[in-house]
């Protein structure tokens, strides 16, 4: 709808008939096949609803052989596919950008097999992963990631963006807790193997309850497209590791139907801690300090700056800072509503003033103040505690951190995880969002924010914006302090601009989430922030996707991070796989 406007759709592929309805209703039964207007708004729209399709098709297969029945007719018939799982991608990698069919993991929920003295998780690739973090969590063992989506987004969906998360700091990223994936390719790598009697390619068939190995071989190999690297093998140094150029390919090169993945022991103690620094740089000596004196515990280190703290509090029913005066009060309330016994939220430290005095530094829209999120799990609980308290006392002693609270209980851990997880959705009901995931060393992060609060406010856009006089489509535009004002037919228009620049992220893993909030999509804007943010993160050797991925949005600017040797090796590996170009074109390779 946005920024795919110069995009057209590849003539190549075929559109959808009514025989190609019949069949997809013939192997998936009508509950299989999505075809009524209202039911496919979900299926066409992204979670931002930034990006749009019109898609006339969902299908939700229950099995490996129903991905593959689907794969060899869409790509006999030439009909482009997404694949989609909990859609909760944000570069608009999983919607349709014309008329593509959805192909969603949804009805594909099934575990199929957890080793509990291994840790190793088996499951089909559209399960839940706050349900699967459920299903081992009652078994002792946590899965390897945790995000904001986390109700709602796809394991398949996880492995296809390569996602991070808040704990990617200590469980490591995707690329090494995968052991093993089954995946659906586009066309037959070989032909199909000779009947082995019966069972083999009915279109009924349905992997639920099945063994790994079963799940990857009953019938669903029969046309020699299932690629079944479902190991849960720790060590398999056995020739190229195909499963790596699945993770992170968004979708574009195979349907992943079932994941392998490696399950943390769930942890006996967690502390977790909200502080307050004074400046960025204060943050980043505290991330230094957590890692010197909080090591093999440290299991997450987040950031937001006080402008995210503004926007979760205010647009979030009952989310809250403690750390802010005004909200340190109902959040002890609240907290103690929720049936807590450990006398709500303990405010363990005050800034060097001491006292309450230490609070006054911070405020409401004061965007100069930043807060930390540090969370230690381990086996001990006085082990940690006391690491913990050392690590807080040092980093309050040295002027780094002026304000801080230790989470009494997991209710009032839940309060302070719901103000940082809060922010993607907060920023989504403000209005139209700008999101930018990029990797930066990480002193230099945050000097992207403040760059381009500075060059938008003189452009003209953000609350505090500068004055700027110029002519738009031959019409005189002024805009100062976050006002526009223009005469259209005659009269004089004044428009609320709005705009806020602000800044959160993972920054224990070098990765800041750059979002700009405006009341809606604007070409002058957009083109204040692009290329320029690319052209930064290129001068500083970071990368244009830390987590989220390339999908639509990015598609265009994978030159700002990859050199052309690689893009080509990149192309060339998707025409192997996928030689028609069937699975979610016009997605993370540039147009040539
Ligand atoms: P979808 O959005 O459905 O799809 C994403 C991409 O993967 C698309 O290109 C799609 O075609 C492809 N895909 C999906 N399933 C398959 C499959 N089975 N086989 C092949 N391709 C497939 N991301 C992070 O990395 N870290 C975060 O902390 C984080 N937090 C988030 C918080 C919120 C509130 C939201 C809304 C999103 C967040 N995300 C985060 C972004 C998002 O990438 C993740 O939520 C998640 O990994 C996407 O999973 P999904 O099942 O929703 O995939
Ligand atoms: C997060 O870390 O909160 C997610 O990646 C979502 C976002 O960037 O908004
Ligand atoms: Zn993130």
């Amino acid at each position: 709808r946005l920024l795919h406007t110069a995009i057209e759709r590849r003539s190549a592929f075929a559109r959808l008939s009514e025989q190609d309805l019949a069949f997809f209703q013939s192997i998936l039964g009508n509950s299989g096949v999505i075809t009524d207007a209202d039911a496919l708004v979900p299926f066409n729209q992204d979670w931002q609803k930034k990006y749009e399709g019109k898609s006339r098709v969902a299908l939700r297969p229950r099995s490996t052989e129903q991905v593959s029945e689907v794969l060899r007719y869409c790509s006999s018939r030439r009909l482009a596919v997404v694949p989609q799982g909990g859609n909760t991608g944000l570069v608009g990698g999983s919607v349709p950008v014309f008329d593509e069919v959805v192909l969603s993991t949804a009805a594909m929920n099934k575990v199929l097999e957890f080793d509990e003295v291994s840790g190793t998780l088996v499951a089909q690739s559209g399960c839940v992963l706050a349900a699967l973090d459920e299903h081992v969590g009652a078994r002792g063992f946590m899965m390897p990631l945790d995000l904001g989506a986390k109700g709602s987004c796809h394991i398949g969906g996880n492995v296809s963006t390569n996602a991070g998360g808040l704990r990617l700091v200590r469980y490591g990223s995707l690329h090494g807790s995968v052991l093993g994936l089954e995946v659906v390719l586009p066309e037959p790598l070989l032909p199909p193997p000779p009947s082995r009697g019966g069972g083999g390619g009915s279109s009924s068939g349905s992997s639920n309850g099945a063994t790994a190995s079963a799940a990857a071989t009953a019938g669903s190999t029969a046309d020699g497209r299932v690629l079944d690297l479902l190991r849960t093998l720790r060590k398999d140094n056995t020739g190229y590791d195909l499963k790596q150029l699945f993770i992170g390919a968004e979708g574009t090169l195979g349907v992943v139907t079932a994941v392998a993945i490696q399950c943390a022991p769930r942890p006996a103690s967690v502390q977790l801690a909200l502080l307050a620094c004074p400046t960025f740089a204060a943050a980043c000596t505290t991330l230094r300090a957590a890692r010197r004196m909080l090591g093999e515990v440290l299991s997450a280190v987040e950031f937001l700056d006080s402008a995210c703290s503004d926007l979760a509090t205010a647009y979030l029913d009952g989310v809250r800072n403690p750390l802010l005066p005004q909200d340190a009060a109902a959040a002890v309330a609240g907290l103690g509503e929720a049936g807590d016994t450990g006398g709500g939220a303990a405010v363990v430290a005050r800034g060097r003033g001491g006292g309450e005095e230490g609070l006054e530094g911070g405020g409401v829209g004061d965007d100069r103040q930043f807060y930390m999120v540090v969370e230690t799990h381990g086996s001990d609980a006085d082990h940690d505690t006391q690491k913990m308290e050392r690590f807080l006392e040092h980093v309050m002693a040295e002027g780094c951190v002026t304000d801080g609270t230790l989470a009494a209980s997991e209710a009032q851990a839940k309060t302070i995880w719901r103000l940082r997880e809060g922010i993607a959705e907060a920023l989504a009901r403000r209005g139209a969002v700008y999101k930018y995931d990029v990797s930066l060393p990480t002193a230099v992060m945050y000097d992207l924010v403040e760059v381009l609060r500075q060059r938008l406010g003189a452009a003209g856009f953000g609350p505090e914006g500068g004055v700027q006089v110029r002519r738009e489509g031959g019409v005189q535009v002024r805009r100062e302090g976050g006002v526009q004002v223009r005469r259209e037919g005659g009269v004089q228009v004044r428009r609320e601009e709005g705009v806020q620049v602000v800044g959160y992220g993972h920054i224990g893993d070098g990765n800041l989430h750059l979002n700009i909030s405006a009341p809606r999509y604007d070409d002058d804007l957009l083109h204040q922030i692009e290329p320029y943010v690319y052209e930064f993160v290129r001068q500083h050797n970071g990368s244009i996707s830390a987590e989220h991925g390339i999908g639509l949005m990015k598609a265009g600017a994978l030159p700002y991070s990859k050199g052309p040797v690689a893009i080509e090796l990149m192309r060339r590996i998707k025409e192997t796989v996928d030689p028609y170009g069937i699975l979610n074109p016009y997605k993370v390779l540039p147009q040539r």
